[in-house]
């Protein structure tokens, strides 16, 4: 089992759709028994919280589940988790100030994006529905260019 971790600020937003957009994705695929993921959050803002009730409507708007409390990024999580995304390049620094060391299965979700390599999955909290379904967008297609590329790495490990 591959397992994945999605991360931002507060663990309320972003990461948690980052998540159930993942395992909605492998569901359709029939890759349940090969990817799992969580998701947590650098800060220690929204520890048990639900899912912003917005992104759970954006969320929901495609058919979506999403389920989850907050938890806090913690270093050991990089022991647990083969992948690790990052929503943008601060939490992708405070991940590696918490680890204290580098991880190779460290990205930027939107590395996976083809229509904007590298960029920061930009934070909705202050914004209104428009960024949450923007959001959304983003993560849809960066989710599927991420799960070809674990599946390309799967099929390289099995050819050895
Ligand atoms: P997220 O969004 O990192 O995508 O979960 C945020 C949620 C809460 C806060 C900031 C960003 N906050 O400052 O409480």
């Amino acid at each position: 089992m591959i397992n994945v971790l999605f991360v931002c600020l507060g663990n309320i937003c972003r990461s948690p759709l980052a998540e159930a957009i993942f395992n909605h994705q492998i569901k359709e695929k029939k890759l349940l028994d090969r990817f799992s993921s969580d998701s947590a959050g650098t800060s220690n803002y929204h520890i048990g919280s639900d899912p912003d009730s917005r992104s759970i409507v954006s969320a929901v708007a495609h058919g979506i589940p999403m389920i989850h409390k907050g938890r806090q990024f913690h270093h050991l999580d990089g022991k647990k988790f083969h992948y690790i995304l990052a929503m943008d390049k601060n939490n992708s620094r405070d991940i590696i100030h918490e680890l204290g060391m580098k991880h190779e299965g460290l990205f930027l979700m939107r590395d996976f994006d083809e229509q904007f390599k590298g960029a920061d999955v930009p934070d909705p909290y202050y914004g209104n529905a428009d960024g949450f379904e923007n959001v959304h967008q983003i993560l849809y297609r960066s989710i599927e260019n991420f799960i070809n590329f674990l599946e390309e790495k799967d099929r390289e490990n099995a050819a050895g």
